[in-house]
Protein backbone atom coordinates (compact mmCIF):
# COMPACT_ATOMS: atom_id res chain seq x y z
CA UNK A 1 0.00 0.00 0.00
CA UNK A 2 1.69 3.25 -0.70
CA UNK A 3 0.71 6.49 1.05
CA UNK A 4 1.32 8.92 -2.16
CA UNK A 5 2.48 12.33 -0.90
CA UNK A 6 1.84 10.87 2.91
CA UNK A 7 5.01 9.99 5.28
CA UNK A 8 4.45 7.96 8.19
CA UNK A 9 6.85 9.40 11.39
CA UNK A 10 8.03 6.15 13.09
CA UNK A 11 11.72 6.03 13.72
CA UNK A 12 14.06 9.35 13.40
CA UNK A 13 16.32 7.90 10.86
CA UNK A 14 13.55 7.05 8.15
CA UNK A 15 14.53 10.10 7.08
CA UNK A 16 18.06 11.59 6.13
CA UNK A 17 19.80 14.27 8.12
CA UNK A 18 18.62 17.51 5.43
CA UNK A 19 14.95 16.40 5.73
CA UNK A 20 15.46 15.78 9.90
CA UNK A 21 16.85 19.72 9.77
CA UNK A 22 14.43 21.07 7.20
CA UNK A 23 11.44 19.89 10.06
CA UNK A 24 13.52 21.43 12.59
CA UNK A 25 13.67 24.71 10.60
CA UNK A 26 9.98 24.41 9.88
CA UNK A 27 9.22 23.50 13.59
CA UNK A 28 10.39 26.99 14.45
CA UNK A 29 8.55 29.14 11.53
CA UNK A 30 5.08 27.90 13.07
CA UNK A 31 6.46 28.12 16.20
CA UNK A 32 7.10 31.73 15.55
CA UNK A 33 3.68 32.46 13.58
CA UNK A 34 2.13 30.78 16.54
CA UNK A 35 3.50 32.59 19.11
CA UNK A 36 3.05 36.17 17.51
CA UNK A 37 -0.97 35.22 17.91
CA UNK A 38 -1.05 34.67 14.10
CA UNK A 39 -3.95 32.42 13.89
CA UNK A 40 -4.55 32.53 9.87
CA UNK A 41 -1.97 29.80 9.42
CA UNK A 42 -4.83 26.68 9.06
CA UNK A 43 -3.21 24.46 7.11
CA UNK A 44 -5.22 21.27 9.27
CA UNK A 45 -8.42 22.87 8.36
CA UNK A 46 -10.75 20.45 7.19
CA UNK A 47 -8.64 17.57 8.69
CA UNK A 48 -9.32 15.31 11.79
CA UNK A 49 -6.43 13.48 13.73
CA UNK A 50 -7.17 9.91 15.73
CA UNK A 51 -4.74 10.11 18.81
CA UNK A 52 -4.48 6.16 20.30
CA UNK A 53 -2.95 6.22 23.82
CA UNK A 54 -2.44 3.05 25.18
CA UNK A 55 -0.45 4.60 28.16
CA UNK A 56 -1.30 7.58 30.14
CA UNK A 57 0.10 10.83 29.01
CA UNK A 58 0.10 14.57 29.42
CA UNK A 59 2.77 16.54 26.84
CA UNK A 60 1.96 14.03 23.93
CA UNK A 61 -1.90 14.42 24.68
CA UNK A 62 -1.96 18.00 25.20
CA UNK A 63 0.41 19.29 22.69
CA UNK A 64 -0.59 16.98 19.70
CA UNK A 65 -4.12 17.92 20.46
CA UNK A 66 -3.64 21.48 20.88
CA UNK A 67 -1.55 21.36 18.15
CA UNK A 68 -3.53 20.22 15.86
CA UNK A 69 -6.21 22.51 16.71
CA UNK A 70 -3.93 25.66 16.17
CA UNK A 71 -3.24 24.80 12.86
CA UNK A 72 -7.05 24.59 11.90
CA UNK A 73 -7.65 20.63 12.67
CA UNK A 74 -9.88 18.52 15.24
CA UNK A 75 -8.21 15.79 17.52
CA UNK A 76 -9.91 12.97 18.93
CA UNK A 77 -8.56 11.28 22.10
CA UNK A 78 -8.87 7.71 22.01
CA UNK A 79 -7.63 6.69 25.83
CA UNK A 80 -6.71 3.08 27.14
CA UNK A 81 -10.12 2.18 27.63
CA UNK A 82 -11.73 3.18 24.66
CA UNK A 83 -10.82 1.04 21.38
CA UNK A 84 -8.34 -0.84 23.46
CA UNK A 85 -6.32 -1.91 20.50
CA UNK A 86 -4.50 -5.48 20.06
CA UNK A 87 -7.20 -6.41 22.63
CA UNK A 88 -10.96 -5.66 21.48
CA UNK A 89 -9.93 -5.13 18.48
CA UNK A 90 -6.62 -6.25 15.89
CA UNK A 91 -4.53 -3.91 14.94
CA UNK A 92 -4.64 -4.31 11.33
CA UNK A 93 -8.67 -3.68 11.73
CA UNK A 94 -8.45 -0.46 13.92
CA UNK A 95 -6.00 0.49 11.26
CA UNK A 96 -8.29 0.24 8.23
CA UNK A 97 -11.15 1.84 9.74
CA UNK A 98 -9.51 4.83 11.47
CA UNK A 99 -8.00 5.62 8.04
CA UNK A 100 -11.25 5.85 6.44
CA UNK A 101 -12.24 8.98 9.20
CA UNK A 102 -9.39 10.38 9.71
CA UNK A 103 -6.69 12.07 7.88
CA UNK A 104 -3.70 11.07 10.21
CA UNK A 105 -3.14 8.67 13.18
CA UNK A 106 -0.66 9.30 16.22
CA UNK A 107 -0.63 6.38 18.48
CA UNK A 108 1.11 5.43 22.11
CA UNK A 109 1.64 2.41 22.58
CA UNK A 110 3.43 -0.77 24.54
CA UNK A 111 5.09 -3.29 22.13
CA UNK A 112 7.21 -1.40 18.93
CA UNK A 113 5.38 -4.15 16.97
CA UNK A 114 1.90 -2.31 16.92
CA UNK A 115 2.73 0.96 15.71
CA UNK A 116 4.85 -1.09 12.67
CA UNK A 117 1.49 -3.03 12.11
CA UNK A 118 -1.03 0.63 12.29
CA UNK A 119 1.63 1.80 10.07
CA UNK A 120 1.34 -0.59 7.51
CA UNK A 121 -2.18 -1.24 7.26
CA UNK A 122 -3.60 2.62 7.62
CA UNK A 123 -3.95 4.51 4.43
CA UNK A 124 -3.20 7.70 5.88
CA UNK A 125 0.17 8.95 7.98
CA UNK A 126 1.10 7.23 11.67
CA UNK A 127 3.07 9.20 14.25
CA UNK A 128 4.72 7.37 17.02
CA UNK A 129 3.55 9.25 19.94
CA UNK A 130 5.99 6.64 22.24
CA UNK A 131 6.47 2.72 21.81
CA UNK A 132 8.76 0.89 24.25
CA UNK A 133 11.56 0.73 22.08
CA UNK A 134 11.89 4.67 21.16
CA UNK A 135 10.30 8.34 20.80
CA UNK A 136 10.83 9.75 18.32
CA UNK A 137 8.64 13.44 18.53
CA UNK A 138 10.45 13.58 22.07
CA UNK A 139 14.12 13.93 20.46
CA UNK A 140 12.93 15.80 17.61
CA UNK A 141 11.49 18.61 20.48
CA UNK A 142 14.52 18.15 22.19
CA UNK A 143 17.01 18.35 19.13
CA UNK A 144 14.88 21.99 18.69
CA UNK A 145 15.47 23.03 22.04
CA UNK A 146 18.94 22.28 21.80
CA UNK A 147 19.41 24.03 18.58
CA UNK A 148 17.24 27.31 20.49
CA UNK A 149 19.97 27.27 23.27
CA UNK A 150 23.32 25.72 22.23
CA UNK A 151 23.14 27.36 19.09
CA UNK A 152 23.50 24.22 16.61
CA UNK A 153 22.88 20.23 17.70
CA UNK A 154 26.14 19.66 15.30
CA UNK A 155 29.19 18.86 17.32
CA UNK A 156 27.18 19.18 20.89
CA UNK A 157 27.99 16.67 23.77
CA UNK A 158 24.46 15.39 24.74
CA UNK A 159 25.23 12.81 27.82
CA UNK A 160 22.62 11.09 28.86
CA UNK A 161 22.62 9.67 32.73
CA UNK A 162 19.78 7.18 33.85
CA UNK A 163 17.77 3.93 32.13
CA UNK A 164 18.61 2.79 28.56
CA UNK A 165 15.30 3.21 27.61
CA UNK A 166 12.85 4.28 24.39
CA UNK A 167 14.59 7.67 24.57
CA UNK A 168 17.97 6.69 24.32
CA UNK A 169 17.35 4.60 21.57
CA UNK A 170 15.76 7.78 19.68
CA UNK A 171 18.74 9.79 20.74
CA UNK A 172 21.06 6.91 18.99
CA UNK A 173 18.82 7.06 15.81
CA UNK A 174 19.30 10.75 15.79
CA UNK A 175 22.71 10.44 16.51
CA UNK A 176 23.32 8.20 13.50
CA UNK A 177 22.46 10.95 10.83
CA UNK A 178 23.29 14.00 12.68
CA UNK A 179 27.43 14.55 13.79
CA UNK A 180 27.04 15.42 17.48
CA UNK A 181 28.45 13.69 20.55
CA UNK A 182 26.18 11.44 22.06
CA UNK A 183 26.47 9.80 25.73
CA UNK A 184 24.77 7.25 27.24
CA UNK A 185 26.14 6.68 31.09
CA UNK A 186 24.17 3.64 32.37
CA UNK A 187 24.16 1.08 35.17
CA UNK A 188 25.68 -2.79 34.18
CA UNK A 189 22.43 -4.24 32.44
CA UNK A 190 20.30 -1.04 31.67
CA UNK A 191 22.23 -0.55 28.34
CA UNK A 192 20.45 0.33 25.40
CA UNK A 193 19.58 -2.35 22.68
CA UNK A 194 22.83 -3.34 21.76
CA UNK A 195 21.81 -4.04 17.93
CA UNK A 196 20.53 -0.27 17.79
CA UNK A 197 23.96 0.77 19.03
CA UNK A 198 25.64 -1.05 17.11
CA UNK A 199 23.66 0.38 13.80
CA UNK A 200 24.14 3.81 15.07
CA UNK A 201 27.83 3.21 15.88
CA UNK A 202 28.73 1.84 12.45
CA UNK A 203 26.45 4.55 10.76
CA UNK A 204 29.88 6.36 11.59
CA UNK A 205 28.08 10.01 11.98
CA UNK A 206 28.01 10.89 15.87
CA UNK A 207 30.29 10.08 18.12
CA UNK A 208 28.69 7.55 20.48
CA UNK A 209 29.77 5.97 23.72
CA UNK A 210 27.77 4.07 26.01
CA UNK A 211 29.84 3.56 29.68
CA UNK A 212 28.61 3.15 33.60
CA UNK A 213 30.44 6.33 34.82
CA UNK A 214 28.51 8.88 34.83
CA UNK A 215 30.86 11.61 36.83
CA UNK A 216 33.69 10.87 33.45
CA UNK A 217 31.05 11.02 30.95
CA UNK A 218 29.54 14.56 31.29
CA UNK A 219 32.80 16.11 31.71
CA UNK A 220 32.19 18.91 28.61
CA UNK A 221 28.89 18.32 28.14
CA UNK A 222 26.95 20.71 26.29
CA UNK A 223 23.66 19.00 27.69
CA UNK A 224 22.97 16.56 30.73
CA UNK A 225 19.74 14.63 30.03
CA UNK A 226 18.12 12.44 32.09
CA UNK A 227 14.40 10.40 32.22
CA UNK A 228 13.00 8.32 34.97
CA UNK A 229 14.66 5.05 35.73
CA UNK A 230 11.48 2.98 35.41
CA UNK A 231 9.61 3.48 32.12
CA UNK A 232 5.69 3.03 32.01
CA UNK A 233 4.92 -0.62 31.93
CA UNK A 234 7.97 -0.64 34.42
CA UNK A 235 6.02 0.69 37.25
CA UNK A 236 6.54 -2.86 39.21
CA UNK A 237 10.49 -2.41 38.61
CA UNK A 238 10.30 0.90 40.58
CA UNK A 239 11.62 -0.21 43.88
CA UNK A 240 14.61 -2.58 42.53
CA UNK A 241 15.35 0.07 40.28
CA UNK A 242 15.72 2.67 42.61
CA UNK A 243 18.61 0.47 44.39
CA UNK A 244 20.71 -0.29 41.03
CA UNK A 245 20.36 3.17 39.87
CA UNK A 246 22.34 4.60 42.98
CA UNK A 247 24.89 6.68 41.62
CA UNK A 248 22.83 8.07 38.30
CA UNK A 249 20.82 10.43 40.03
CA UNK A 250 21.14 14.28 38.41
CA UNK A 251 22.41 16.11 41.41
CA UNK A 252 23.92 19.54 41.71
CA UNK A 253 27.41 17.63 42.16
CA UNK A 254 27.34 16.19 39.36
CA UNK A 255 26.09 19.11 37.39
CA UNK A 256 29.28 20.81 38.87
CA UNK A 257 31.30 18.18 37.02
CA UNK A 258 29.39 18.87 33.78
CA UNK A 259 30.78 22.41 33.88
CA UNK A 260 29.10 25.70 33.89
CA UNK A 261 28.02 25.94 29.96
CA UNK A 262 25.78 22.32 30.56
CA UNK A 263 21.78 22.75 30.31
CA UNK A 264 20.01 20.14 31.91
CA UNK A 265 16.71 18.50 30.05
CA UNK A 266 14.41 15.77 30.99
CA UNK A 267 11.73 14.62 29.05
CA UNK A 268 9.85 14.49 32.07
CA UNK A 269 7.65 13.91 33.89
CA UNK A 270 9.86 13.98 36.28
CA UNK A 271 10.72 12.27 39.68
CA UNK A 272 12.37 14.45 42.06
CA UNK A 273 14.44 13.11 44.22
CA UNK A 274 14.94 10.02 42.57
CA UNK A 275 16.71 10.36 39.15
CA UNK A 276 16.96 14.13 39.22
CA UNK A 277 17.17 16.87 42.58
CA UNK A 278 14.71 19.11 43.11
CA UNK A 279 17.39 21.84 42.88
CA UNK A 280 18.79 20.54 39.76
CA UNK A 281 15.15 20.66 37.97
CA UNK A 282 14.66 24.01 39.46
CA UNK A 283 18.34 25.66 38.41
CA UNK A 284 18.78 28.65 35.70
CA UNK A 285 20.09 26.37 33.51
CA UNK A 286 17.16 23.49 33.79
CA UNK A 287 15.77 24.00 30.52
CA UNK A 288 13.15 21.32 31.06
CA UNK A 289 10.17 23.56 30.23
CA UNK A 290 11.33 25.23 26.85
CA UNK A 291 11.87 21.76 26.03
CA UNK A 292 8.13 20.80 26.75
CA UNK A 293 6.66 23.29 24.91
CA UNK A 294 8.79 22.78 21.89
CA UNK A 295 6.99 19.09 21.95
CA UNK A 296 3.95 20.63 20.27
CA UNK A 297 6.02 22.88 17.83
CA UNK A 298 8.10 19.75 17.14
CA UNK A 299 5.02 18.22 16.31
CA UNK A 300 3.35 20.47 14.32
CA UNK A 301 5.85 20.22 11.75
CA UNK A 302 6.44 16.54 12.18
CA UNK A 303 2.42 16.62 10.70
CA UNK A 304 3.11 19.33 8.45
CA UNK A 305 5.38 16.79 7.07
CA UNK A 306 3.92 13.75 7.10
CA UNK A 307 0.67 15.11 5.25
CA UNK A 308 3.07 16.53 2.23
CA UNK A 309 1.63 20.12 3.69
N1 LIG B 1 7.53 13.46 27.56
C1 LIG B 1 6.34 12.86 27.33
O1 LIG B 1 6.11 12.15 26.35
O2 LIG B 1 5.39 13.17 28.28
P1 LIG B 1 3.97 12.47 28.44
O3 LIG B 1 4.23 11.06 28.83
O4 LIG B 1 3.28 13.26 29.51
O5 LIG B 1 3.26 12.54 27.13
N1 LIG C 1 10.98 6.50 29.30
C1 LIG C 1 9.72 7.10 29.69
C2 LIG C 1 9.44 8.31 28.84
C3 LIG C 1 8.19 9.04 29.19
C4 LIG C 1 7.93 10.21 28.30
C5 LIG C 1 8.61 6.07 29.54
O1 LIG C 1 8.60 5.34 28.55
O2 LIG C 1 7.77 5.99 30.44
Amino acid sequence: KAKAGLKDFLHINDFDKDTILKILDRAKEVKELIKSGERTYLPFKGKTMAMIFAKPSMRTRVSFETGFYLLGGHALYLGPDDIQMGKREETRDVARVLSRYNDIIMARVFAHQDILDLAKYATVPVINGLTDYNHPCQIMADALTIIEHVGQLEGTKVVYVGDGNNIVHSWLLLASIIPFHFVCACPTGFEPDARTTKRAIKAGVGKIEITNDPKEAVKGADVVYSDVWASMGQKEEAEYRRKVFQGFQVDEELMKLAGPKAYFMHCLPAERGVEVTDGVMEAPNSIVFPQAENRMHAQNAIMLHALGL
